[in-house]
C-alpha cells in the first residue's frame, strides 16, 4: 500500500519510548494480553463500519488557517466503532465509542480527525492509560460461576482503585465518563479529539484549539427499557437504517484555547467559556462501498495538513508509534 494508503500518515518509527520507559509494542503487547482482540481486528476499536461523507465548511476558521481541507467543501469517509479490542463487544453497556474521520482530496487523505465520547481523557501519559485499559479489561473479562464472577468483580474493582491511587489525574476524566449512558446512536453522540492542536495562518500566527463532533440530532443516551430490546452489536444497524432516510449531520467545531490553557494534558478541560467556533458540518452519507479496503487503513490524529500542527502532548504524540504496531499486526 502507498503512503496514504496504508497505515500511517508518515513513516513513523514504532519503537517510540515513553519517558518511563515503555514502547509502542510493549503497549500493544499489554492491550493484547488485557483484552484479547481476533488476530486481523483493530487492538482497540475493533468493530467499527466505514461511512462516505461531505466536510462543508462554515468560513468561520478561514482566517485562523491556511488549511484548505477545513476552508473547502471536502470529500471524507468517517468510521464509527465500539472501542473494545473484542469485535463481540456489547453496544448495549457503557464504553467507548469512536468517530474517526478522513479528509480526502482526489480519493487520498489529507488529514484525519480521531475522537471519542470522553470530555477529557482519563489519563495524561500513555502508561496511564494502559494501566487503565488493563483494569477496565479485568472489569469486563468476569465470567465462569456467579462465585467466579463475583470474585473477578472484586478484583476488578480493586485494579481500578489501584489505577486510581497511581494516577490521581484519571478520577475526572473517569468520573465524567461514568456520569454518562451508552448512546442511543452513533448518531446522536458526541465525540471529542481531546488534545490541543494549533491552527497556522498564512502569516504563521499559530492559535490552540481543541476539536468536537456534535450530533445536530443532539446528544440522545440508551434507555434501559430500550436496551432490552436491541442486540448487542445494534449500532451500525441502526445508523445504516437511518441513513437510508438520509444523511445525519455533525457540526465540526473548534474550541480556542486563551493564555495558560494546558496544550499537553488532555487530562485537564478548558473552561466551557472558551470560544466555541464551528468549522463546519460532516454530513455522513452512505456505508462506503470501499468500506473493506477502508477497514485496512489507519486513522491517525496526527495526520494533519498544513495549516494545523501538533501540540507536545505526550499522549497524541504516543498515539501514532501505538497504532502503527496495532496496523502491522493486523495485516499480517
Ligand atoms: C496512549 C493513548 C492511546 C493508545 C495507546 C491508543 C491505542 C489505540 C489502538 C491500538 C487503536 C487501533 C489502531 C488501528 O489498528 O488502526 C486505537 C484506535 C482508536 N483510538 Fe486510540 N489510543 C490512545 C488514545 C486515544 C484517544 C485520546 C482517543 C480519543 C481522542 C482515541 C480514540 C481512538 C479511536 C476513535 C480509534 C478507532 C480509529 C478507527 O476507527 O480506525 N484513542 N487506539
Amino acid at each position: 500500500m502507498d503512503n496514504q494508503g496504508s497505515l500511517m500518515s508518515n513513516d513513523m518509527p514504532d519503537d517510540a519510548v515513553t519517558v518511563d520507559g515503555m514502547t509502542a509494542r510493549q503497549a500493544i503487547d499489554r492491550i493484547e494480553t488485557a483484552g484479547r482482540p481476533r488476530p486481523h481486528d483493530r487492538r482497540l476499536h475493533a468493530r467499527g463500519a466505514v461511512y462516505d461523507a461531505r466536510f462543508v465548511p462554515t468560513g468561520h476558521v478561514a482566517g485562523l488557517t491556511r488549511a484548505t481541507h477545513l476552508t473547502t467543501e471536502t470529500e471524507a469517509v468517517i468510521r464509527f466503532s465500539n472501542g473494545s479490542p473484542k469485535i463481540d463487544a456489547d453496544d448495549r453497556i457503557k464504553g467507548i465509542r469512536g468517530m474517526a474521520v478522513k479528509f480526502l482530496s482526489d480519493g487520498r487523505a489529507v488529514a484525519d480527525l480521531v475522537a471519542a465520547n470522553f470530555r477529557v481523557f482519563p489519563s495524561n501519559t500513555p502508561e496511564g492509560f494502559i494501566d487503565l485499559v488493563e483494569a477496565m479489561a479485568a472489569a469486563s473479562a468476569a465470567d465462569g460461576t456467579l462465585a467466579d464472577r463475583a470474585k473477578s468483580k472484586i478484583a476488578a474493582v480493586g485494579k481500578i482503585a489501584g489505577v486510581l491511587a497511581h494516577h490521581p489525574e484519571s478520577r475526572a476524566g473517569l468520573k465524567t465518563f461514568i456520569a454518562r449512558q451508552p448512546p442511543a446512536s452513533f448518531a446522536t453522540c458526541r465525540y471529542d479529539g481531546l488534545h490541543a492542536f494549533f491552527l497556522v495562518d498564512a502569516e504563521g500566527h499559530r492559535r490552540a484549539f481543541r476539536y468536537r463532533l456534535v450530533p445536530q440530532l443532539g446528544e440522545i443516551e440508551l434507555e434501559a427499557a430500550h436496551a432490552s430490546t436491541l442486540t448487542p452489536d445494534f449500532l451500525l444497524g441502526e445508523l445504516d437504517a437511518r441513513l437510508n432516510a438520509g444523511p445525519v449531520s455533525f457540526t465540526l467545531v473548534f474550541q480556542l484555547a486563551e493564555e495558560g490553557d494546558p496544550t499537553n494534558d488532555p487530562s485537564i478541560a478548558w473552561p466551557e467559556h472558551r470560544p466555541l467556533l464551528p468549522a463546519g458540518y460532516l454530513h455522513v452519507q452512505r456505508r462506503s462501498a470501499r468500506n473493506d479496503e477502508w477497514e485496512r487503513h489507519v486513522f491517525d490524529p496526527t495526520r494533519v495538513a498544513p495549516g494545523v500542527e501538533l501540540s507536545e502532548d505526550p499522549v497524541l504524540r504516543f498515539r501514532p508509534h501505538a497504532y502503527s504496531v496495532s496496523a502491522e499486526r493486523r495485516s499480517t
